[in-house]
């Protein structure tokens, strides 16, 4: 961590790694942290002294309670699940309303967009994205056609807006031919959450990090979704719609490329994958059901079973490039604990051809893989580097020669505690 600069965690394959837990650790040293991607279709866990938290909105960082936490411009926001997620944390005890600061640039999910979200998916057919039927993909695209309400709409003149905007998305509906909804008491709720939004700061938040950097402070940007699920770089068209990659944290929050500072890449010991789309390592034996049993891979927010393979370093390599990863942070380690050999997918084969570089289409493509013993010791008391058997040591290091960045923490369980920062 650098004065004035915004360091950037990010998941770096198909989300879930882990990037709530890191935050939520790395929070002391920074100033601020701010969320500059994506919406409730997130669900970053924490947990500490016995208590567990799902985060969708709101940045992980606000635990700790002298920090300010930034929802960021690039990032997109339904007022009832905020207010219902803000809730809980009030009632945990948590003071929210001094340092949660809401960009005035985020856009807005109505109830509407997801509807359309949902109307969408059933007009794919069998080409389903598999959303979290958040209204993520509405939203973003509204943002982009320029018709979209944001934030600092509901400082004036709301009503009017809204209605206008409803209007058209139930047109598109009826269109769709998809009129069997109902959003009475979702649409009471969503106004009540904007109501309940208006008492949080709604700021210009580029300004607000800006100043701060200029000031020596220093900023973790906290990513949401993974790389392969960025709307220019994942497997499109199995992606979320908004950029989760490091430049989306300079739009997403508006600051410089040279206010980045280090970019932490977060994956897993393993592979996951929620929703449709190619996924090369996915496991469909008893292996794969057996990683998702170990490691709790169902989803935090929609309960889906999460598909599960071996680590891909053709994946890896490719967001470690995208990103310009400066370290790895690698997570669930514990969960490959009692399985006698590992795997690593080194390359990808279809038609007799292989290679190690991602292709423009991941469809088709077979793993190649490379095995490893494995450990067979639990690693999940263990507080130091110097405790970890030898086939861990090995199977860290073959990674790291494998993808050429250092990995400079090692998670081994769930717990805040269990964080391994290596010397
Ligand atoms: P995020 O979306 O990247 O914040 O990750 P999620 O919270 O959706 O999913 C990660 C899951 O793994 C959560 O249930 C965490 O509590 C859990 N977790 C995080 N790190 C570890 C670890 O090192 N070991 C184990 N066993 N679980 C972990
Ligand atoms: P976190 O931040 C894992 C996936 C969905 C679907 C695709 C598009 O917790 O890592 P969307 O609702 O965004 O339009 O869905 O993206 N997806 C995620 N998968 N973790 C997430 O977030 C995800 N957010 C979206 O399953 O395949
Ligand atoms: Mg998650």
């Amino acid at each position: 961590m650098k004065k004035g600069k915004v360091d950037a965690l990010l998941g770096i394959v198909f989300g879930d790694e882990g990037k709530g837990k890191v935050v939520d650790v790395f929070t002391p040293k920074y100033d601020i942290v701010a969320r500059f991607a994506g919406g409730p279709n997130a669900g970053h866990t924490i947990i500490f002294e016995g208590k567990k938290f799902v985060l969708r909105s709101i940045p992980s960082g606000i635990f700790a309670e002298d920090k300010v936490n930034i929802i960021g411009n690039g990032c997109v926001i339904a007022p009832d699940l905020f207010m219902q997620e803000a809730r809980e944390l009030e009632s945990a005890g948590y003071d929210l309303r001094s340092r949660l600061h809401i960009s005035r640039r985020a856009h807005l999910i109505l109830p509407t967009h997801r509807v359309l979200d949902r109307a969408y998916e059933a007009a794919k057919g069998k080409n389903k994205v598999g959303t979290t039927g958040k209204g993520i993909g509405p939203t973003y695209s509204e943002k982009a056609s320029r018709t979209g309400l944001r934030v600092g709409d509901i400082l004036e003149n709301f009503d009017q807006k809204y209605q206008a905007l409803k209007a058209r998305h139930e047109e598109t509906l009826r269109h769709l031919g998809y009129t069997d909804y109902d959003i009475t008491d979702e649409e009471r709720l969503w106004m009540e959450g904007v109501e309940y939004m208006r008492s949080f700061p709604l700021t210009d938040t580029e300004v607000e990090i800006n100043r701060a950097l200029a000031e020596g402070k220093s900023v973790l940007a906290e990513g949401a979704q993974g790389t392969m699920l960025d709307i220019d770089h994942g497997t499109y068209p199995f992606v979320s719609s908004s950029s989760t990659v490091c430049g989306g944290v300079c739009t997403g929050l508006g600051v410089p490329p040279s206010a980045i500072g280090e970019v932490f890449g977060i994956f897993k010991a393993y592979s996951t994958r929620v929703g449709a789309g190619p996924f090369p390592v996915e496991l469909f034996d008893e292996t794969g059901d057996r990683i998702r049993e170990i490691g709790h891979e169902y989803g935090a927010v929609t309960g889906r079973n999460r598909r599960c393979g071996w680590v891909d370093l053709v994946a890896l390599r490719y967001a470690i490039m995208v990103n310009g990863v400066t370290q790895l942070i690698m997570m669930k380690s514990d969960v490959l604990d009692t399985f006698p050999t590992i795997k690593a997918c080194v390359a990808y084969e279809k038609d007799g051809v292989q290679t190690t570089d991602m292709p423009y289409d991941t469809e088709g493509w077979q793993a190649v893989y490379e095995e490893l013993p494995g450990w067979q010791t639990d690693l999940t008391r263990m507080t130091s580097e110097a405790d970890f058997p030898q086939a861990f040591k090995d199977y860290v290091d073959y990674l790291e020669r494998q993808l050429g960045v250092p990995i400079t923490i090692l998670s081994v369980g769930p717990d805040r505690a269990q964080t391994i920062i290596r010397g």
